[in-house]
């Protein structure tokens, strides 16, 4: 689905979110303390906003919510080893894999944002972060690293074929023979078409359906055939 939004479209949320950024300068402002915002810059939904207002297609939409983050990390074995994850953003999923007992220093985030990617730097600092495209990763870029899953969190349904592809090769080209690629999707099937996964050797299955998020949303596990 590709998102072409004018620029008459583009400016109201740009408004919004300058409008509720002064909102919050205002509060902490007035509550230093309380709101320990300041420090920590603007929250989630706010920063996943107006990433989105920069760049809707590479942004995709929505920071999930912790039901879509629990599904999609639930079958992550903290022990299995160094975790792939593309597209961490603001960094909802990342906190999950940790949450389940992956060690930051088995964390490899690739975002493609700067601004997001120096964020993630600075939160999550014994992760590897790497500022490139998904599909431009190779074995060299992991410095030995040999991921065992991969997360992802990249709108794959507003990519070209060509790109999905890319990325999908380059994944299981640095992972391990038998690795999981959990990726989730807001559509009605896999985000990854089945002429692709034929090519590439893969299949899909799904593993959640997750109604408590906005929009709902679906998991798959890719792997190799
Ligand atoms: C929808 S956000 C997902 C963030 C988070 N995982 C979540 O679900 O809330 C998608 C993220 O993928 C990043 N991204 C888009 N295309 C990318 C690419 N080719 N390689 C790496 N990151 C990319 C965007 O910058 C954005 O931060």
């Amino acid at each position: 689905m590709k998102l072409k939004l004018k620029p008459a479209l583009t400016r109201r949320p740009r408004e919004m979110v300058n409008k509720m950024a002064s909102a919050v300068r205002r509060k902490v402002r007035r509550h230093p303390r309380s709101l320990k915002l300041k420090r920590k810059g603007p929250p989630e939904a706010l920063l996943g906003l107006g990433r989105f207002v920069a760049n809707p297609r590479r942004f995709g939409g929505f920071v999930s919510g912790p039901a879509l983050a629990t599904a999609i990390t639930a079958a992550i074995d903290p022990a299995a080893g160094p975790v792939l994850e593309l597209g961490p953003g603001t960094g909802v999923f990342t906190r999950a894999l940790l949450a389940r007992g992956v060690a930051e220093t088995d964390l490899v985030l690739v975002e493609l944002d700067p601004m997001l990617a120096g964020r993630l730097r600075s939160a999550f600092p014994q992760a590897l972060v790497l500022c490139c495209k998904a599909g431009s990763i190779t074995p060299d870029l992991l410095e030995g690293r040999r991921p065992a899953a991969v997360v992802s969190g990249l709108p794959l349904l507003n990519f070209p074929a060509d790109e999905v592809e890319r990325i999908l090769a380059a994944a299981f080209a640095v992972s391990t023979p038998d690795a999981e690629f959990y990726q989730f999707t807001y559509g009605p099937r896999c985000p990854v078409r089945d002429h692709l996964k034929a090519r590439l050797g893969l299949i899909a299955r799904r593993t959640a359906r997750v109604w408590r998020n906005v929009p709902p949303a679906s998991v798959y596990c890719i792997t190799r055939r």
